[in-house]
């Protein structure tokens, strides 16, 4: 029963990696604490979130002195706040620190710089005997991802661990053998007309935001931006009101450390 396992492992550590303002981290704990029941005694988390954004950091700090009621009723959360990177927070990690049950990646894996070394260290150094790890990513498929592929070799990536996927987590479990399991995640959809007009404000933004790269309409060359806009008209389908829009799929990966 997850309200046992919840009390045998009080309090229930969380390490968040990118934690942001804290959406995700609170319907995560939201999620396990409901799935724990009624029990006479609440069900006590510790959560520590590092998150180099500073603005952010405060807006989650906020929201945790407010909780609403319904989840300050079902479990007490005591967080710990690391205003850093993930690599500063690993360079001054102490060996005796504490172990977590959990350590999760929403939508930050991107950011580790490299990702066998991020999540070995976590399997080894970070999680308790038996703990698992979270990883919410785009999906290998998602066209954002293919992106990345493609054009990587043509020297138009970047930074190529924004565009690492749920393949890229499993590649790393498999040649380490950790056991794991996949699961499909929310599918969104994007509308991406306005990237087609080289007039809109609001389509050059998601051309940089689609492509990483700032400026990309006055920076790259017309042989090359002619290229990348063929990539996303072949990747996107009509709606039925003549819009162009694209899929994307998130996948979640949950690693288990011992088993
Ligand atoms: C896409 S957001 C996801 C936020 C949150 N986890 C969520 O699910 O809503 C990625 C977060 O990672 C943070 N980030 C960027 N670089 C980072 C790094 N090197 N180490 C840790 N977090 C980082 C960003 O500031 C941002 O808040």
């Amino acid at each position: 029963m997850m309200s046992d396992f919840l009390e045998e492992h009080s309090p229930f550590c969380i390490l968040s990696v990118g934690s942001g303002e804290g959406y995700n981290d609170l319907s995560f704990i939201e999620m396990l604490s409901k799935a724990g029941g009624v029990k006479p005694n609440k069900p006590q988390f510790l959560e520590r979130a590092i998150e180099p954004d500073k603005m952010k950091l405060e807006a989650f700090r906020v929201k945790v002195e407010n909780l609403p009621e319904n989840l300050k009723s079902r479990a007490d959360i005591e967080l710990e706040w690391c205003p850093m990177t993930y690599q500063e927070y690993v360079e001054q990690k102490k060996k005796d620190d504490v172990k977590f049950d959990v350590v999760h990646f929403f939508h930050s894996i991107y950011y580790v710089v490299n990702i066998e070394t991020a999540l070995e260290h976590c399997v080894e150094n970070e999680l308790r005997p038996r703990g698992v790890i979270f990883s919410i990513t785009q999906d290998g498929n998602s066209p954002y991802v293919r992106y990345g592929k493609v054009f990587s070799s043509q020297g138009f990536v970047l930074s190529p661990g924004s565009y690492y996927s749920n393949t890229d987590v499993t590649d790393v479990a498999k040649k380490n053998g950790w056991k794991y399991v996949e699961c499909s995640g929310e599918t969104t959809t994007c509308d991406i007309t306005a990237i087609f007009d080289p007039s809109s404000v609001a389509g050059n933004r998601l051309l940089d935001f689609l492509t990483q790269w700032v400026n990309i309409r006055q920076t790259a060359s017309q042989e090359s931006l002619q290229k990348i806009l063929n990539f996303w008209e072949n990747e996107s389908f009509e709606d039925g009101h003549g819009r162009k829009v694209v899929k994307f799929q998130t996948k979640t990966v949950v690693i288990f450390k011992g088993i």
